[in-house]
């Protein structure tokens, strides 16, 4: 009988270390999270992935501001597929607000180093301060999913040359400046509304810093060049993604070169929107005497292309780059391999499918 009992427990001890193995080798189960704890706890151990439970797992994400109009869809999209779709538990979500001050967000990552995240979501101030927000994570341990801000090569292909648990997803922006173009050059005269032989435009810029700013501005002419155009930049000015900044350098733009001013290029849909405005108080129509192009598909702007008020614009895919950014999280938690760099498709947004992008953002 004793011999019989002793038999029982070692086979359910064998038992009970294989099964605890298996979960400490996929998902992860509270009992592969104490296994973990026990063997070592040091933040090392997390970032390799030994096991944390998803609704257990502490995240730590820093948006580069608030105020954002694009950001603010996306961080709100994060958040409710972190928690509704994946399992997170809200109160183990820490967002906090850039500020647009880097100095400020470094401060924020420090904290959340010293509270002992397992896993941060970071869309950067300055995409240049990725070296060095790297360095500190991985000193901590911490696994780092860079979003919408993308870091220079040089520092993603050293997350893969030195084995750096870093990460960026985004969407490639070349991609939607070209739509930008194509949307003016598939207009009925391709931009050049005076006949004059060449398509004057004014370019309302995003933070110059930004990959972003930089790619649309360039690919947007480019496009239209590539389709036949001859342009001519009768003004090139930074307005910080903002729709005030929008409205005030068009306004001022239109009181400048008047009806010379053939298309408004805005790197993003907030500021289309303040450009619209300027456009209106200047009694000009859009698709008859001017035409406007944005980037993101806010809301307003799409309803916009199928009032007829804005040429068109990209949808910037917040869903699919959100979901994405906390499936890489999940990935890296659960000690998976992530590649470096991960890219969402942009979709072009005209008259023809605008009313169908609506009721996909709504
Ligand atoms: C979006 C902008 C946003 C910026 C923030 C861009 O991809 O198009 O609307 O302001 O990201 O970094």
């Amino acid at each position: 009988m004793k011999m019989k009992l002793r038999r029982v427990l070692a086979v359910l001890m064998c038992m009970t270390f294989v099964l605890a193995m298996a979960a400490g080798c996929s998902s992860g189960s509270d009992s592969a999270d104490s296994d973990a704890k026990e063997a070592g706890d040091s933040a090392a151990d997390a970032a390799d992935g030994a096991g944390v439970d998803i609704k257990d797992a502490k995240v730590g994400i820093s948006i580069y501001q608030f105020s954002d109009n694009f950001m603010t869809l996306y961080r709100t999209e994060l958040v409710r597929y972190m928690v509704d779709e994946l399992g997170f538990t809200e109160s183990n979500i820490t967002v906090q607000d850039g500020k647009n001050d880097q100095a400020e967000q470094t401060n924020q990552i420090n904290n959340f180093i010293t509270s002992g995240v397992d896993i941060m979501i970071l869309n950067l101030v300055q995409s240049s301060s990725a070296p060095q927000v790297t360095d500190m994570c991985k000193e901590a341990g911490i696994p780092v999913v860079y979003i919408n801000r993308q870091p220079d090569e040089s520092e993603s292909d050293r997350w893969t040359s030195e084995g750096i648990k870093a990460t960026y997803i985004g969407a490639d922006a070349r991609q939607s400046g070209t739509y930008q173009g194509e949307e003016i050059a598939e207009t009925e005269n391709k931009g050049d509304i005076n006949g004059d032989g060449k398509v004057s435009y004014i370019m309302v810029q995003g933070d110059p810093e930004n990959i972003d700013a930089q790619y649309r501005t360039e690919f947007s002419i480019k496009a239209l060049e590539d389709a036949g155009m001859e342009t001519e930049e009768l003004l090139l000015q930074r307005g910080d993604w903002d729709q005030a900044k929008g409205q005030q350098i068009t306004q001022d733009a239109l009181t400048q070169f008047g009806d010379d001013v053939e298309v408004v290029f805005c790197n993003n849909d907030a500021m289309a929107l303040g450009a619209l405005q300027a456009i209106q108080a200047a009694g000009r129509t859009v698709g008859k005497d001017i035409y406007l192009v944005g980037v993101d598909a806010l809301t307003d702007a799409v309803q916009n292309i199928v009032d007829g008020k804005f040429t068109g614009t990209v949808f910037n895919d917040y869903f699919g780059q959100a979901q994405g950014a906390a499936d890489l999280a999940v990935k890296f938690l659960n000690g998976e391999e992530v590649g470096a760099i991960n890219m969402v498709d942009y979709i072009k947004v005209t008259p023809e499918n605008a009313e169908e992008i609506l009721e996909k953002i709504k």
